[in-house]
This record gives C-alpha cells, structure tokens and sequence, in this order.
C-alpha cells in the first residue's frame, strides 16, 4: 500500500493510472477502521483496478465538540489492517491539505427536505460539514466509483444529492451494514462502550427486527412506543428518533402501505455514546 499525505503527490502518482486505464475506487472514512469498513474496501477491490481508502476525521461534521474530541484514533492499526486487506493506497490528509482557506463552509449545499429530519434535525450542520469533506475529496481523487455504507443511510441520500449539485463523476455504490455476531452495527464508536454496554446496545438491532416482524400487524405508534420500552429497558438514556420512512425519500410514515418501500431508523445514546443503525424492511 502506497500512504499518501499530500494531495499533489497522489494526484501524480493517479494520473500514471488513469493514463493505464485503471478504474479507480474510493471509500472515504474517519479512521478506527473495523470490519464495516474493511467490507467498503472488498466491495471496491471487486469491481474496480485500484482502491483508495482515506482517513480524514473531518472537524466540520461535527456538531458536537465532545464527540469531535473523544473521536477514537488508531492509524496505526488502521494502517496494519488496510496493509492486510491490500488496500492499495490511503490517503492521510491534514486539516491544512483539506481545508487550505480555512474550515468555514464557502458555499451551501441545496439539499432540502433530506436535511430537515432524522440525523438533520438532531444535529444541525452536520450534513452540510459532510458534503463539504466528500465534496472536496472527489475533487482530489476523481474516483470512478464512490463506495459508502447503508449503516449511514441518510449520509448516502445526502451524498447522491450533493454529486449531482456538483456534477462530480462518481457512481455511488451502497455497501450492506457489517453487524458484529450480537447483530450490532460495526461503528468505530462503539471502541467507546464497555463489554456491559455493547452487549445492551444489541437491543438497537432487536428492535430493528421487531419493526420487520410487526410492520403490517401493529400501528406505527404502538410499534415505535414498545421500541422505546425496549430501548430504555436495556440502559438506552436519551432517544433521538424511532422512525419508520419511505426508503426512497425517507419521508417518515403513519401506517403501514404494502406498496411503498420502508425503513426503520434509530439514533440513540448508550452512556456518552450516540449510536445510529437501520433496517430496509
Ligand atoms: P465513517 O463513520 O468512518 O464511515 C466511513 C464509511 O464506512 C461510511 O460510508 C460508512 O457508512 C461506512 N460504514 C461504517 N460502519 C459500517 C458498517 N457497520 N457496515 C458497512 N459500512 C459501514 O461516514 C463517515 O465516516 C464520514 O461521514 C465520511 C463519509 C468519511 C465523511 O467524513
């Protein structure tokens, strides 16, 4: 694997491959890389010549310092674990690579009604920092496929919508969620729970799954209030949504319709920590 830290130097080193004709693949990432991402990088290795990972934990998404501040860091085992998959570079830029005038957003991103619920609503500004880090690293790296996963559902919508505002090339290719054996969601911040609370925090991805087995038989309101039970029963502090949406528009639903495609959100906080998972139903 080749590490790159400055932009210029990986763009000579991308142009020798586009003048090969190489396809290229890129899934952009935080860092504490566990198998989730990892499952990014084979789904890229399998469709394309050459893939990039980046590590860039990006300070403008997030909305809240705390988080921004306890962000796990572990690029050495990170880099151990892009070497063992044979990622074939990794970009490592520094704020100053990214953000040379300064982190303040010069433009803002038209994303509309995607921005204004769930993760929007909770944490303001967040999507905007988002589109403007991927907007920025599709400049630099100009991949032919972009790959990004379903465990951040509405980050994607939001992404696609930023690629065709600014008319990069890029093709989205969405990744399934990577579960750990409990059925809990790979997140690099679940490295912030204690064994107790990771095995608590399972009860997200059962109440996924209760949502699935009781979509057509309960009202909405009945199923999202006995998920809440099972949250709270299982040490969940503070719900931030239970949510069941139309999956193409992610517009939030009342009653079941067997015609319209669904899925089941959920953000909650476990101690500190604020955990998101969903299920297409
Ligand atoms: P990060 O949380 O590091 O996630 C990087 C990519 O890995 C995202 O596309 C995310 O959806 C995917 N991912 C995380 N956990 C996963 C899992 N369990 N299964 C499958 N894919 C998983 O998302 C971000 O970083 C940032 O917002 C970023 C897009 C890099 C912009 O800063």
């Amino acid at each position: 694997m080749i590490l790159f830290k400055r932009i210029s130097d990986l763009q000579t080193h991308l142009q020798k491959l586009r003048q090969e004709n190489k396809t290229i693949g890129f899934a952009p990432t935080m860092g504490a890389l566990h198998e989730g991402h990892l499952s990014l990088i084979k789904a890229s290795q399998e469709e394309v010549d050459i893939t990039i990972c980046s590590i860039f934990v990006n300070p403008t998404q997030f909305n809240d310092s705390k988080d921004f501040e306890k962000y796990p860091i572990t690029i050495d085992n990170d880099i151990y674990l892009l070497e063992k998959q044979r990622c074939d570079i990794l970009f490592l830029p520094s704020v100053n690579e990214i953000y040379p005038n300064g982190k303040e957003l010069k433009q803002l991103y038209d994303l509309g009604f995607i921005e204004s619920i769930l993760e929007g609503a909770f944490r303001p500004g967040h999507f905007q920092g988002v589109c403007q880090v991927v907007d920025r690293l599709l400049e630099i790296v100009q991949p032919d496929l972009l790959f990004m996963g379903q465990k951040d559902y509405q980050q994607i919508m939001v992404v696609k919508k930023m690629i065709e505002l600014k008319n990069h090339k890029a093709k989205v290719i969405v990744v399934p969620i990577f579960r750990e054996p409990s059925g809990l969601a790979s997140s690099s911040r679940n490295m912030r729970l204690t064994n107790d609370e990771k095995e608590k925090a399972t009860a997200i991805y059962q109440s996924l799954i209760f949502i699935k087995e009781n979509i057509s038989r309960l009202f909405f309101v009945e199923i999202k209030q006995q998920v809440a039970e099972m949250l709270m029963n299982s040490e969940f502090q503070k719900i931030d949504y239970i949510e069941i949406c139309n999956a193409e528009t992610l517009e939030p639903l009342e009653k079941y319709d067997k015609t319209i495609k669904l899925v089941a959100l959920i953000a909650a906080f476990i101690g500190e920590v604020r955990l998101i998972d969903n299920m297409i139903l």
